[in-house]
């Protein structure tokens, strides 16, 4: 072969093997900003999720961040599931701001928890203004349940079944609940909840207040342990974790409330994790919020059966904080600009050290 045709052959050669080839495997992307539900993973949790709240589903830039599932692998209706918007009139039921979060949910494949079956708030008025005998209560009470599960029965990994029964002291909160059936309406709203939920579907007690060991994270647990004793259904307790900056309960008891709960035997998630802030907010103000929910992360990530975290919300625009609580806010990880605070790049770091 003459020279001139074997450097023609080389060259030819060299320029088959640069040509990227539809045989040759492509090199594996590394994602170099993994979002928090992919550190949460990797750190062992089920899931990173966050609430959405209907008001604000025209927000493209919102909704973006809220279905995009490296961020949240878990979403929660912060108010469609709820008992006024869901049974507006007695035996009517609608399920349009439920579902609006749900089921792009569902689409981008992130895990549901479903909130709340029954609550003392946000009630309708057809349910609140009559005066029910027990009987008649507790057959609005199923057909409730019923209904809602039946229509969510494949989108929920947890139901928050009962929410915020208990005062700070333990002792239960006066709501027409306790007043019309009595204490056992937990517990039958929770056989009712394993009635009509999918078998898969973990059953929650959900509240806020009970991330320190106290009276009345006490009494939670003892009414888990009466419920496991004599085979009422409940799978976990949500620790809803909203916090605030300067009084916040610290890593070591967080984890030892989850503890106590792990101990019985039931699952535990903080379901409703935010951080307020008083205003104006500050550098600093936002260091410790960063250290708040970083800690308060971690000391899921390590317990025994912490399953995940849910923030609610994560743009501070939307938070419930500023309407309860005036003079606070700027609760979320998000800023009302989009761009991640401290607490953000806390939690992921933390998470990362996981990996
Ligand atoms: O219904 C009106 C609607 O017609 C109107 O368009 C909208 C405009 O602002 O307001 C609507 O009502 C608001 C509703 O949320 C729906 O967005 C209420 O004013 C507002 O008070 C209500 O607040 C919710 C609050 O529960 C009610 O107590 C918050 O968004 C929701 O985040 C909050 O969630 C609770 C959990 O369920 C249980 N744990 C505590 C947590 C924080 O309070």
């Amino acid at each position: 072969m003459k020279l001139q045709s074997v450097s023609l052959l080389l060259s030819t050669l060299s320029i088959a093997l640069s040509a990227p080839s539809p045989y040759r495997p492509k090199p594996k992307l590394v994602n170099k900003y993994p979002g928090l539900d992919v550190l949460a993973k990797r750190a062992g949790l089920l899931y990173f999720g966050t609430a959405i709240d209907n008001v604000v589903l025209n927000n493209s830039q919102y909704i973006s961040i809220a279905h995009n599932k490296s961020e949240f692998g878990q979403v929660t209706p912060s108010n469609g599931q709820k008992w006024m918007y869901i049974e507006p009139q007695q035996g009517k039921f609608n399920y349009s701001m439920g579902d609006a979060i749900t089921k792009p949910g569902r689409e981008a494949g992130q895990m549901g928890r479903c909130h709340t079956f029954i609550w003392h708030n946000q009630l309708p008025e057809w349910l609140t203004a009559k005066n029910w005998t027990k009987p008649e209560l507790v057959k609005v009470l199923e057909n409730h349940i019923r209904h809602e599960a039946r229509h969510y029965y494949d989108s929920c990994y947890a139901w928050d079944v009962v929410n915020e029964a208990f005062n700070d002291d333990g002792t239960l909160r006066e709501t027409m609940w306790l007043n019309t059936i009595g204490k056992s309406y937990i517990e039958l709203a929770f056989k009712f909840a394993r009635k009509y939920t999918s078998p898969r579907t973990r059953l929650y007690y959900n509240d806020y207040g009970i991330e320190r060991v106290n009276n009345k994270s006490i009494a939670v647990a003892e009414m888990v342990k009466y419920f496991l004793k004599r085979g009422v259904p409940i799978d976990g307790v949500g620790l809803q974790a909203h916090f605030t900056t300067g009084r916040s309960p610290s890593y070591n008891e967080t984890s030892a409330s989850i503890a106590q709960y792990n101990k019985l035997g039931v699952e535990v998630a903080l379901t409703e994790l935010d951080v307020r802030q008083a205003l104006p907010d500050s550098h600093e103000q936002q260091q410790a919020q960063a250290k708040i929910y970083a800690d308060s992360v971690k000391a899921c990530v390590d317990a025994k059966d912490c399953v995940g975290v849910t923030v609610w919300d994560f743009w501070d625009p939307v938070s419930w904080v500023p309407e309860t609580f005036p003079g606070y806010g700027d609760a979320c990880l998000w800023s009302a600009n989009f761009t991640k605070k401290p607490a953000y790049y806390a939690i992921s770091d933390m998470l990362r050290e996981y990996s």
